[in-house]
């Protein structure tokens, strides 16, 4: 946002149509129906490209490179190299350790070295973190959620954010994402989330005052007339977010090699050649046999020179 520099207000961005704000993970599902951060955009300002261009990149070098890639690669994840890199970000989120007491039932309040809350009575654990890297994923835009009625697996954590778009979809880019991983409480039985009652008055289930959360979870469910087995249980999930805020001054945005080596940011995302990071047995061979040919090329010149010189000389 600049804010000794052009100073932007929310709202450079994020234009409004009959106070409907533009950004479009707002609403759940996140809409299907377009995709705002793509070249084949709107008019309105919310993508990087809608000032910008999808050909930022100008008179310098590298600027046609660059620009190649914004094809398939969202500008923020070149533009934003570590999450969090002024304040702390939460990462971490376990409602399973929540309710603990001092004595004389007084709630426990722990920091952290960053000096965020660590632990909370009313909360639980929770994990901050800063200059973090983000994930990537290939991302048209859309956005499923695991609703509190979806059956969930709970044999492993549960990925709340189903992210649609993969390398062979053209509208797909890859993009960044924060991470956040918790553990929520949620019916076993049933084996769904749920949603517990938090704030209210005493004995209403309201588990920042009765700290039960069968109770709580029984009060929630009514609530939202949905089925409560009497069981709770807690199951890790994750969500990730994709990221279009905190860019970083120009020049601190990824190096060719951040990307392009072994071991580089990209290297969990699969299914597609990378220069510098993929070795392809196939490019390989024609690569060795390209070589080859012209070794051989060269030497066969290289005799060729002899023997024409020699016959030069003899004449
Ligand atoms: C430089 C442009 C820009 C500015 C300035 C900006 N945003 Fe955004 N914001 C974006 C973009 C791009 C998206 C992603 C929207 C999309 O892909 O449809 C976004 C998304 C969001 C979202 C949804 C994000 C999510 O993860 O759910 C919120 C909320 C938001 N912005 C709030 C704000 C607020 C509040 C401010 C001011 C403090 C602000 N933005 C300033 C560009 C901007
Ligand atoms: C409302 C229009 C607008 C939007 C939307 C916008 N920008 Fe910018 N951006 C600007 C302007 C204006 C500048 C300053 C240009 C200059 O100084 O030449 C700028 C500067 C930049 C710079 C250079 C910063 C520096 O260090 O000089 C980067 C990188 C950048 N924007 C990336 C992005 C990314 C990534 C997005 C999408 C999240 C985005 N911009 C969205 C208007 C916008
Ligand atoms: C493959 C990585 C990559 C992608 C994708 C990318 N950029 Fe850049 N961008 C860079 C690098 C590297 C620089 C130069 C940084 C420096 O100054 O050393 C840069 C510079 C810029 C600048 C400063 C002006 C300039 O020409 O130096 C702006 C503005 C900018 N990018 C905007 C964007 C926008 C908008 C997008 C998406 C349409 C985008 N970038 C996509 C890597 C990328
Ligand atoms: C954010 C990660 C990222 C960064 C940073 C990045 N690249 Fe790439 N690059 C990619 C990906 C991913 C592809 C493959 C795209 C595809 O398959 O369409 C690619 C493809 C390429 C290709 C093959 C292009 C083609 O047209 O087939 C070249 C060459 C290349 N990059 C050079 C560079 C150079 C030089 C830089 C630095 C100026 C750079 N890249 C920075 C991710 C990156």
């Amino acid at each position: 946002m600049d804010a000794k520099g052009l100073n932007f207000s929310c709202t450079r961005c994020h234009t409004e149509n009959g106070h409907q704000v533009e950004g479009r993970y707002y609403s759940t599902p996140a809409t299907t129906n377009h995709s705002l951060a793509m070249p084949v955009d709107s008019p309105s300002r919310i993508a990087c490209e809608s000032c910008h261009s999808a050909h930022p990149h100008k008179d310098r070098k590298n600027s046609t490179i660059l620009n190649n890639h914004t094809a398939r690669i969202a500008c923020e994840t070149c533009h934003v190299p570590l999450l969090a890199r002024k304040k702390p970000t939460l990462v971490w989120w376990d409602w399973s350790t929540a309710g603990k007491f001092k004595e004389g039932h007084k709630y426990i309040v722990k920091k952290d070295a960053l000096g965020k809350v660590s632990y909370h009575t009313k909360k639980g654990d929770l994990g901050w973190a800063k200059n973090i890297q983000p994930e990537y994923a290939w991302f048209n835009g859309v956005i499923t959620h695991v609703l509190a009625t979806d059956k969930i697996d709970d044999s492993k954590p549960v990925r709340l954010t189903i992210l649609h778009g993969d390398k062979n979809d053209p509208h797909s880019k890859i993009t960044p994402f924060k991470m956040m991983r918790g553990k929520q409480v949620y019916d076993p039985v049933n084996k769904t989330l749920v949603v517990p009652k938090l704030f209210g008055p005493k004995g209403s289930g309201a588990y920042w005052k009765d700290f039960d959360w069968q109770k709580s979870v029984a009060a929630g469910q009514q609530a939202v007339h949905r089925k409560f087995s009497g069981k709770v249980g807690f199951v890790e999930t994750e969500y990730l977010r994709p990221v279009a805020h905190m860019i970083s001054p120009a020049e601190d945005a990824l190096s060719c090699e951040s990307c392009h080596s072994r071991n580089g940011r990209l290297k969990k995302l699969t299914g597609f050649y990378m220069p510098g990071r993929d070795h392809s047995k196939r490019l390989d061979r024609i690569g060795w046999l390209s070589c080859l040919t012209l070794l051989v090329l060269a030497g066969l010149h290289g005799v060729g020179r002899i023997i024409t010189s020699k016959g030069r000389r003899n004449s």
